[in-house]
């Protein structure tokens, strides 16, 4: 038997697994009564109107823009240090990513930076929640407001999490999750776009069906709208089974969610004594819902210092990971728009020195303390290795 410790790791219960296969056995895959619980669970946890279930977070933010009519020749302001989905999304509507650095302390945007990006041609702001934090959004939502710009919240990595009384999801014109298997609740793949708009939620319905009316739905069961499409779409639809999935998930996001802050409670007991390391920054007001435990090597240590770690941990079968690379600096984005190292100081200082250590809900505190010890031993053998 293997003892690795891996990144993440999906919670599936026999729930769930029964969950799917009624699903499987119903004899309807597609577009059916799955998909409509898992929407109507979704938004009425985030007390939004609607919730359309699609095969990806990034599926979603893409029909997010393209339901806000962002194209060829708009400018979308979105973060640097984030996933690269937050900046692709821009890119396949056609339209021109304008990255915003990082703010050191919570690793999310600062309004103020974000305001000094407006031109005449923002036509959307995205806001991030890093890695599930959403210290800043009311700020950003208050500066979509005051400049007529939407927010589109790109909430993939925050389900369930608070600020004061507001929820992830509920601060952009639209908000948009994902269910990768390393998120808080998992459909394998999949993603769902919440909003309080109508038009919005009609276009990003009929958009993930290829163009189709919503009366276009019936899987072809004979009204002839299914072969009627009213504008260009995609096929961004999530399947039955994935939605069981979700449904199934959706029941037990408060039990993920506090399996979760018990493990990060436990790396941040552990580890917030060690001065080489910077612990994620959590303001009073915020209830996490954690997505993954990153830590932040000291200023002492370089990227090169962070590879070998890394690679250490993973020798001693410990999953880990350099969440995120800076996105501008990625070689497409170079090579389109000529970024250079130095343009984004503070994700370029902060993502060479970031570990992700292995964050899921069944990680017990044992397997805590052997990462946080093996953590201790890589970077004290860096330390002396060095003198
Ligand atoms: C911030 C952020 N945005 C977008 C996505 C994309 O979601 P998906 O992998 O479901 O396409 C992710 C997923 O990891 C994410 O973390």
């Amino acid at each position: 038997m293997s003892n690795t410790i891996p990144l993440s790791q999906p919670d599936i219960t026999d729930a769930d697994v029964r969950t799917v296969i009624a699903a499987l056995r119903s004899g309807r895959l597609s577009m059916g009564p799955y998909v409509e619980e898992f929407e109507a669970l979704v938004s009425r946890r985030l007390r939004r109107t609607h919730g359309i279930a699609v095969n990806s977070g990034t599926s979603g933010l893409h029909l997010a823009l393209a339901a806000l009519g962002v194209g060829p020749g708009d400018e979308v302001i979105t973060p640097a240090f984030s996933f690269v989905a937050s900046a692709n999304c821009i890119l396949h509507v056609g339209a021109t990513p304008v990255f915003v650095d990082a703010d050191p302390r919570t690793l999310n945007v600062r309004a103020t930076d974000v305001e000094a990006k407006i031109t005449d041609r923002t036509k959307a702001i995205i806001g991030v929640e890093v890695f599930g934090n959403p210290t800043g959004m009311a700020e950003l939502a208050a500066l979509s407001t005051k400049h007529e710009i939407p927010l589109v919240e790109d909430a993939c990595e925050g389900l369930g999490g608070l600020i004061g009384s507001d929820r992830i999801g509920g601060f952009g014109r639209i908000a948009v999750f994902g269910f990768y298997p390393n998120k808080q609740i998992t459909t394998g793949e999949g993603g769902m776009i919440v909003t309080d708009d109508d038009r919005v939620a009609e276009i990003c319905r009929s958009m993930r069906n290829q163009g189709r009316a919503p009366a276009g739905m019936d899987g072809g069961s004979g009204t002839g709208s299914w072969l009627a499409h009213e504008r260009m779409g995609y096929n961004f639809r999530l399947p039955e089974l994935n939605a069981a999935l979700g449904v199934s998930q959706m029941g037990r996001l408060d039990e993920l969610i506090e399996a979760r802050q018990q493990v990060a409670a436990q790396y941040t007991r552990r580890l917030m004594t060690n001065g080489d390391l910077i612990v994620p920054t959590i303001e009073s007001d915020v209830r996490m819902s954690w997505f993954v435990y990153v830590v932040r090597l000291s200023d002492r240590f370089t990227a090169a210092d962070r590879d070998e770690i890394i690679a250490g941990l993973r020798r001693h079968d410990i999953g880990c990971s350099n969440y995120f690379p800076p996105i501008p600096l990625m070689p497409f984005y170079r090579e389109q728009y000529g970024y250079r190292p130095g343009d984004f100081p503070v994700t370029e200082f902060v993502s060479q020195r970031t570990i992700a250590l292995p964050f899921f809900p069944g990680l017990t505190d044992r397997e805590v303390d052997l990462v946080c010890q093996t953590l201790d031993l890589m970077m004290t053998r860096l330390t002396f290795s060095r003198q």
